[in-house]
């Protein structure tokens, strides 16, 4: 999903006409200025983090790169010089403004001339880097996940909330709340043209994710931010890191997040030192009778499957991944309405309504309900690894699960990587 490399020239080409600089006033309580560019650092440069950037310089002449910072400086530097080639001047991240290890996002969020910080780390980090750039009164974009665990769903409430009254923005990489065919669908399901949603599918069921091998010398802590697919605190596990996309559309479609969640799963074919599961499946409940059935798997030479699906009392909406497009079809199989999907186009979107939004002083705030999106996965997974039934009150409210390690050094060690197994696993 990440946006290749000839899109990304080909999309950066087309804007590079329109020219750069706007005259406009920047919102919130930040200085204003009538004629200045909207500035970026991006902390965590790898594949998404560099695709943020590329979408959100295509989707606004007027923004510009000034800061980033990864684990290493070459990831960044690598990053800046790649995207330097289709942007030219707009990357403007010399040496001493490429800052590197587990601090290096204080270095970015320090800078008085960044307006909006990027976060593309693994999620594991992402609440704490979202809380400092707001207690910065940064604005913010931030990649799903949002957080791995309940501890981490509560910042980002707080973050939200402090957000909100501050007047800084926040907008998340849930892009299907942006795609045109997705909020097609939705629109006409809302207008009733399926009856009543009585129940829905999500699923991302894909084949296997990638694995990164140890290499010589690293230590705990670099190897597991460098393999962090595999580590619950950093990842959330599939159900988080990728299967969020459909349970944010769930929620969306729900309207808000479920009462209850059973789920069961399990592993077969991960790595010995992977802490993730192979698949989850839960039921997802709301209190008037509604449910989700929600499948994530992640298997070799298994059927892939990443849509959405809703039911209702008239009718079948098909809310369809990626590129895939909408499908409204009646009880009788009858095609009711019909769209394309276009994934690229609701990319940029996300930077173009946040760098809007700051330019109009009306700054969106959305990181709640992406907060709750990401808790319904950890909710599935809680479920799953315990084998319990959970509720949306106790995980959100009580329980005191906090995956981030309490001592976090690069050269350190960390806990041995367990696998979740129900009846021995406790949920705190
Ligand atoms: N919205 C989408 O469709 C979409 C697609 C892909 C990835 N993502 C999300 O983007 C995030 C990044 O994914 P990716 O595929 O780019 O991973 P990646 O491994 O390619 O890149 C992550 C980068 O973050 C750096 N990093 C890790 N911890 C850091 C820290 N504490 N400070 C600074 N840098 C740090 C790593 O060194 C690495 O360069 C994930 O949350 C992922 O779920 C979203």
């Amino acid at each position: 999903m990440t946006t290749s490399r000839r899109t990304f020239i080909a999309a950066a080409s087309a804007v590079s006409a329109a020219g750069i600089v706007a005259p406009f006033a920047i919102g919130g309580t930040r200085a204003q200025s009538a004629t200045r560019t909207i500035n970026i650092g991006l902390v965590g440069c790898g594949g998404r983090g560099a695709g943020s950037a590329n979408d959100s310089l295509t989707a606004n002449p007027n923004v510009r790169l000034v800061a980033m910072a990864d684990i290493t400086s070459d990831k960044a530097k690598s990053a800046r010089d790649e995207l330097k080639k289709v942007y030219g001047d707009r990357i403007d991240v010399p040496e001493s403004r490429i800052f590197e290890g587990l601090d290096g996002y204080k270095e970015v969020i320090a800078l008085a001339d960044v307006d909006i910080v990027m976060f593309a780390t693994s999620p594991g980090f992402r609440p704490r880097h979202i809380q400092a750039a707001v207690d910065a009164k940064k604005h913010v974009f931030a990649e799903k996940p949002t957080c791995t665990d309940p501890v981490g769903y509560r910042i980002c409430c707080d973050a939200n909330d402090k957000a909100k009254a501050q007047g800084t923005a926040i907008v998340t990489g849930t892009q299907y709340r942006r795609q045109s065919s997705f909020v097609q669908g939705i629109a006409r399901i809302r207008e009733g043209m399926i009856g009543d949603v009585l129940s829905m599918t999500a699923r991302y069921c894909s084949g296997p994710v990638w694995y990164r091998g140890r290499e010589g010398g690293m230590s705990d802590a670099q190897y597991q931010i460098f393999n962090w697919m595999h580590f619950v605190w950093l990842s959330g596990d599939q159900p988080a890191e990728q299967a969020v996309h459909n349970l944010d559309v769930v929620h969306w479609v729900m309207g808000g997040p479920p009462e209850t969640c059973f789920a069961s799963g399990g592993r077969f074919t991960k790595p010995e030192d992977s802490e993730m599961w192979d698949s989850c499946s839960a039921t997802l409940a709301w209190s008037d009778g509604r449910f989700c059935d929600f499948k994530s798997r992640q298997l070799p030479q298994s059927a892939s499957d990443h849509d959405n699906v809703v039911y209702g009392s008239k009718g079948t909406a098909f809310l369809r991944a990626f590129n895939s497009g909408t499908q409204i079809f009646d009880r009788s199989g009858k095609e009711l309405f019909s769209v394309k999907g276009d994934i690229g186009a609701a990319y940029q979107q996300e930077h173009k309504d946040l760098v809007n939004s700051i330019i109009a002083g009306k700054p969106i705030v959305e990181l709640r309900q992406t907060a709750e999106s990401s808790l319904m996965a950890i909710m599935a997974r809680e479920a799953g690894y315990s084998g319990q039934k959970l509720n949306w009150d106790w995980i959100a409210n009580q329980s005191k699960l906090n995956l981030f390690p309490q001592e976090l050094d690069l050269a350190g060690s960390l806990p041995t990587p367990f696998v979740r197994v129900p009846g021995t696993y406790e949920l705190v």
